[in-house]
C-alpha cells in the first residue's frame, strides 16, 4: 500500500516542466521617474510571463550611481543567475559590473553603456546613429539654414555622449546651421527647463531645439512658449506610445518630431533566456531608431495601439491561463487524490479479500479444532462418567465388602461375649479367647477406618457440624478410658479450667479423632503411666491437647505420623498407618490443625486446633452429626485381660419377637442368645417376615435392612402402617451405615436403629427398653391416655384398635350368644391377631376381657340401677344368674346382692 502511494506521487512530480531548473535574474535599473523607464520594466515583465521558471529580483536607484552600486551588491549576495544593468553613469559603475561579470555571472547592459567591454550582451538603439540622424533631419527642416540649440542628458551617460557626438556630425555637413547653445538637462524636463529659461535671451533667435530625450524636450517647449518663441521647432527622442509621451506630443504638435528609441525590456529577458539556456548570442543587439514626425506619427500610433491591445489581449489571455492552470492544478490534485483514493480502496479491497480468506481458512481450522476439542470432551465426559460410575462401584463395593467383613466379625464377636460373659473358663482359655475379642475389634475398627478413607477419597464424607460442648464431649471420652485407666493404673484425666466451651463440630468424626489420639496414647504409655486431655479456649480457637507419658516418637516418625500407611518404627506397637492420617483428614474437614510434638521416650503431646462459631462451614455442612463413634472399638483392643461375665436381666419369657434376618448364622445366632428370654420366631426375608407378623402379631421385630425379596425398610413401612401391627416395636439391624439410610428408617417409624456389628448386650437393651415401654401404653388402655403418647402414628393406630375392639365389647355386653369369633370377623382380623394384639396393647386375654368387661357394667347396674340381680346377669350377657353369681364373687369376693345391698344409695 505504502509503496504504491510512493510511487503515485513521484508519477506526479515527474510531469513535464517548461524550465528544466529555475533561474534567478537581477535586475538593476537606474531610476523608474520617467515612462520610458517604467515601460522597460512592463516589457520584461510581460516576456517573463511565458517563463514562469524565472523570477526577477528588481531594484531602482532613484538615478543615483553610488545607490546602484550598492544594490547590484546586493544582488549579488541575494545570489542570482544573471544580471540586467541599465548603468546611471558609465565610469562609476564599470567596476561593480566587471566584479559580476568576473565571477562568472553573464551580465546584459541595456540602454546605457559601462566603460569597459565586461558584460555578456548589449541591447540597445546606436545613439550616435540616433544624434547623426537628428541632426540630418534638423538640416532637412531648416532647408540648411537656421540656429540650433541642444539639451544635452546626463554628461557621464553613454547616450547622451553618444548623442551629442552624433548630432554635431550630422549638422556638421550643413554649414548654414549653427549651434547656438548648449545646454544640459540631465534626462530630466525640469533640469532642461531651468536651463533653457537661464538662457531665453537666445531662445527666439533659435529656429530648433534639439533635445536627447522627449521629457526634456517637453521642458524645452515650456521654457520657448514663456520666452515668446512660440514658432521654435523643437524636437526630441524616445517617441513612447502612451498617454502623454512622445508619440502623442508629435500627434499633438507640442514637438516637431521624435526619434524612436525603444526600452529593449523585451529583448533584454529574451536574450537573458538564451544565455541561461548557453545559447551562443552576439555581443550587441542593436534596436532600430526612426523619425516620427507628423508624416508617421498616425500610422505609429495605430501601431503602438494595436500593440498595447494585444499586448492587453495577451495579458488577458495569460490571466486565464493562470486561471486555468490554477484550475488544472486544483483538478490535478484532485486527480491524484482521488487516484490514490482508488489504490488505497483498490489495495484495501485485496486486503480485505486477502483477510476474508485468511479468516475462512482460520475458521475452517478452528471449526475442525472445535470438532476435535468438542468430541475430546465428549469422550473425556463419557471417560469421567464411566469413572463417577467406577467410583460409586468402587464405594458400593467397599461398602457391600464391608458389610460382608463385618457380618462375619459380628458372629466372632458375639458368641465370644457370649461365652467370655456365660461360661466358667479360666487362665490361658480365656486369656485367648480375649485375644481374638480384641482383635476381632481392631480388625472391624480397620475396616472401619479404611471405609473412612474411602469416603474421604471420594468426597462422600461430609462434617455435619452442631453445637457441642467440647468439655462435656472430652470428660464423655475420658470416661469411656477409665474402666482401662483404672485396670492399668493409668492416670487418665480432662484438665481444663473452662466451665464449657461451645464448638461446633461433627460429634462422630471428632470421637474418631479423639478415641484414635486416646487409644494411640493407651497403647504406646506404660502401666502406672499418664494420659491427659487438656483443653483450652486460645484466642478464637479451642485447642485440645492429648498428652502421654509413653515411649515418645523420634523425630523421623514424627515427621511421617500423619502419612497414610506410615507404621512408624514400634515393632510391638505397629500401628496400622491409618488412624493419624484419618485424624488429619477429619480435623482438616473441621478447618482446623493437628500437630504432633514429641521425643523418644518423652512422651507424646497431640495439638488440635478447632477455629470456633460457624462461619468456616458450608451452609450444607450445618446440621445433625455423623453416626458417633462405638467406643469399644478402641477400648477393647487395649483391655488387658478379659470382660467379666455382667449382669444380664431377665426377661419375661412371655414375649414373642420375630426375628427377620436373611444370613442364617446370625439368624440362628441372635435366635440362640435370645430364646432364653424370649418366645423367638424366625423368618428369612422380608416378606415371610411380614406375613408372619401378620399371623403372629409377635411382641416385637429385630429386622436386617438389606434382604432378598423384600428389604427390612418396606416390612417396616408396611407393619407400621397396618393397624394390626402398628404397635409392634421394630429393631432395624444394619450394616450400612450412611446417615441418609438411617434417616429413612426413622422416618419409617422404626422403634431402634442397631449398626452392625453390635454388642449383643445393647440389643438386648434396646428390647428390654421397647417391650417396657408397650406395658406403659398397655396400662394407658386401661386409664387415661398419657399426653406424650398421642402424637405419633403407631400409638394412634393403636389406640384406633383399642377403641374398636372395647366399643364391639362394650355393644354386646348384654349378648349371651356374643363370642370372640364376632369380634375377630368385625374387626377383619384373624384369632390368632386379636388375641396377640389385645395381649400386646392391653396386657389381658380377650375372654377375660370381656368377663371383666360384663362385671364392671354389672358392677354399675347393681349400683345405679333398680335391677334385679337376675336382670343385671341377664343384661351383661351371662347365661345364668347362678353363673354370674358365681362368677361375680369369684372375681370380687363378695356376692351381687351383697355389693348391691352394700352399694346402694
Ligand atoms: C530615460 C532616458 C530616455 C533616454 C534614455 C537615455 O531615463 O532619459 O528618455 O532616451 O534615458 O539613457
Amino acid at each position: 500500500m505504502f509503496r504504491f502511494l510512493v510511487i503515485l506521487i513521484l508519477l506526479a512530480g515527474c510531469r513535464p516542466s517548461p524550465e528544466r531548473r529555475h533561474f534567478r535574474i537581477g535586475f538593476s535599473q537606474c531610476g523608474e521617474a520617467d515612462h520610458w523607464r517604467r515601460s522597460m520594466l512592463a516589457e520584461m515583465q510581460r516576456e517573463l510571463s511565458f517563463h514562469p521558471g524565472i523570477s526577477l529580483i528588481y531594484k531602482q536607484a532613484d538615478d543615483n550611481s553610488g545607490l546602484q552600486v550598492k544594490q547590484v551588491r546586493e544582488l549579488l549576495a541575494e545570489g542570482i543567475d544573471l544580471l540586467i544593468i541599465s548603468p546611471n553613469e558609465a565610469r562609476p559603475l564599470t567596476p561593480v559590473v566587471e566584479e559580476v561579470f568576473n565571477r562568472g555571472i553573464p551580465v546584459i547592459v541595456v540602454d546605457r553603456k559601462i566603460a569597459s567591454t565586461s558584460y555578456t550582451n548589449y541591447i540597445g538603439a546606436d545613439n550616435y546613429e540616433i544624434g547623426r540622424i537628428a541632426g540630418e533631419y534638423v538640416a532637412a527642416l531648416l532647408k540648411g539654414k537656421g540656429n540650433v540649440i541642444e539639451v544635452v542628458g546626463l554628461p557621464a551617460s553613454s547616450p547622451a555622449i553618444e548623442r551629442k557626438r552624433g548630432f554635431q556630425d550630422g549638422i556638421r555637413r550643413h554649414p548654414g546651421i549653427r549651434m547656438l547653445q548648449q545646454v544640459h538637462g540631465d534626462w530630466v524636463q525640469q533640469k532642461s527647463e531651468a536651463a533653457l529659461d537661464s538662457i531665453s535671451s537666445f531662445l527666439p533667435r533659435a529656429d530648433l531645439v534639439f533635445a536627447h530625450n522627449d521629457v526634456m524636450a517637453m521642458g524645452a517647449r515650456q521654457a520657448c512658449n514663456r520666452a515668446g518663441a512660440r514658432s521654435t521647432k523643437i524636437i526630441g527622442v524616445d517617441a513612447l506610445p502612451g498617454k502623454g509621451a512622445g508619440l502623442e506630443m508629435v500627434s499633438g504638435k507640442v514637438l516637431d518630431a521624435s526619434l524612436l528609441y525603444p526600452t529593449g525590456g523585451t529583448e533584454a529577458i529574451r536574450n537573458a533566456i538564451s544565455i541561461l539556456n548557453k545559447t551562443a548570442l552576439p555581443k550587441e543587439t542593436f534596436l532600430q531608431t526612426l523619425v516620427v514626425d507628423s508624416t508617421n506619427v498616425r500610422m505609429m500610433q495605430l501601431q503602438t495601439d494595436k500593440i498595447l491591445n494585444q499586448q492587453k489581449d495577451i495579458e488577458l489571455q495569460q490571466g486565464m491561463i493562470a486561471e486555468q492552470l490554477r484550475v488544472y492544478k486544483s483538478q490535478r490534485t484532485m486527480l491524484y487524490v482521488l487516484g490514490i483514493t482508488l489504490g488505497a480502496a483498490v489495495i484495501f479491497a485485496g486486503l480485505l479479500w486477502y483477510s476474508r480468506n485468511l479468516n475462512k481458512q482460520i475458521n475452517r481450522k478452528l471449526a475442525l479444532q472445535n470438532e476435535e476439542i468438542s468430541r475430546q470432551s465428549k469422550q473425556l465426559i463419557a471417560m469421567s462418567e464411566a469413572a463417577a460410575q467406577a467410583n460409586e462401584a468402587r464405594i458400593t463395593f467397599f461398602t457391600n465388602i464391608s458389610h460382608e467383613i463385618r457380618t462375619p466379625l459380628t458372629l466372632i464377636i458375639g458368641p465370644l461375649d457370649e461365652i467370655l460373659q456365660h461360661s466358667r473358663m479360666h487362665g490361658s482359655e480365656r486369656q485367648q479367647l480375649s485375644l481374638v475379642r480384641k482383635n476381632a475389634s481392631r480388625l472391624l475398627h480397620l475396616v472401619n477406618q479404611l471405609m473412612d478413607f474411602r469416603k474421604l477419597e471420594f468426597n462422600k464424607m461430609q462434617v455435619r457440624a452442631s453445637e457441642n460442648d467440647l468439655v462435656l464431649f472430652c470428660h464423655e471420652i475420658v470416661e469411656i478410658f477409665q474402666q482401662i485407666a483404672r485396670q492399668r493404673g493409668i492416670d487418665c484425666r480432662l484438665v481444663t479450667s473452662e466451665r464449657s466451651l461451645p464448638v461446633w463440630m461433627d460429634t462422630g468424626m471428632m470421637d474418631k479423632v479423639l478415641f484414635n489420639l486416646m487409644s494411640n496414647a493407651f497403647k504406646f504409655t506404660p502401666d502406672q503411666g499418664a494420659v491427659l486431655i487438656k483443653l483450652e479456649k486460645r484466642d478464637e480457637e479451642a485447642v485440645i491437647q492429648v498428652q502421654d507419658t509413653g515411649i515418645g516418637m523420634s523425630a523421623e516418625v514424627m515427621q511421617h505420623a500423619f502419612d497414610i500407611f506410615y507404621q512408624g518404627d514400634v515393632d510391638n506397637h505397629k500401628g496400622s498407618g491409618l488412624g493419624l492420617a484419618l485424624c488429619k483428614e477429619l480435623v482438616q474437614l473441621h478447618h482446623g490443625t493437628i500437630s504432633a510434638s514429641s521425643g523418644k521416650n518423652r512422651g507424646t503431646i497431640f495439638t488440635i486446633s478447632l477455629p470456633l462459631g460457624n462461619r468456616h462451614f458450608e451452609p450444607g455442612e450445618l446440621h445433625g452429626s455423623t453416626g458417633r463413634e462405638e467406643p469399644q472399638l478402641y477400648t477393647a483392643e487395649l483391655l488387658p485381660v478379659a470382660d467379666e461375665p455382667g449382669e444380664q436381666a431377665k426377661l419375661d419369657k412371655r414375649f414373642v419377637i420375630l426375628l427377620v434376618e436373611d444370613n442364617p448364622e446370625l439368624r440362628s445366632f441372635i435366635r440362640h442368645r435370645l430364646s432364653e428370654e424370649y418366645e423367638v420366631l424366625e423368618a428369612e426375608n422380608g416378606q415371610q417376615g411380614l406375613q408372619m407378623a401378620f399371623e403372629y402379631l409377635p411382641d416385637g421385630i429385630i429386622c436386617d435392612v438389606m434382604m432378598p425379596v423384600k428389604d427390612g425398610h418396606a416390612l417396616l413401612k408396611e407393619i407400621k402402617a397396618d393397624v394390626r401391627t402398628a404397635h409392634i416395636p421394630v429393631v432395624l439391624l444394619t450394616a450400612r451405615v450412611t446417615p441418609d439410610q438411617q434417616v429413612e428408617g426413622l422416618q419409617n417409624k422404626a422403634d431402634a436403629y442397631i449398626l452392625k456389628p453390635f454388642d449383643f448386650k445393647i440389643l438386648q437393651h434396646t428390647l428390654t427398653s421397647l417391650l417396657a415401654n408397650r406395658s406403659h401404653l398397655k396400662e394407658h388402655f386401661t386409664a387415661d391416655i398419657p399426653a406424650g403418647l398421642r402424637n405419633t402414628a403407631s400409638r394412634r393406630s393403636d389406640l384406633r384398635f383399642v377403641s374398636e375392639f372395647t366399643s364391639i365389647v362394650e355393644n354386646n355386653i348384654g349378648n349371651e350368644e356374643f363370642s370372640i369369633e364376632d369380634i375377630y370377623r368385625q374387626m377383619n382380623i384373624s384369632k390368632v391377631q386379636l388375641y396377640r394384639k389385645v395381649k400386646a396393647l392391653m396386657g389381658t386375654n380377650v375372654n377375660e376381657y370381656i368377663l371383666n368387661a360384663r362385671l364392671q357394667k354389672a358392677r354399675y347396674f347393681l349400683q345405679h340401677q333398680e335391677y334385679s340381680v337376675a336382670e343385671v346377669a341377664y343384661k351383661t350377657g351371662f347365661s345364668s344368674p347362678a353363673y354370674f353369681s358365681t362368677v361375680f364373687r369369684n372375681k370380687l369376693g363378695i356376692s351381687p346382692t351383697m355389693f348391691k345391698g352394700k352399694n346402694k344409695g
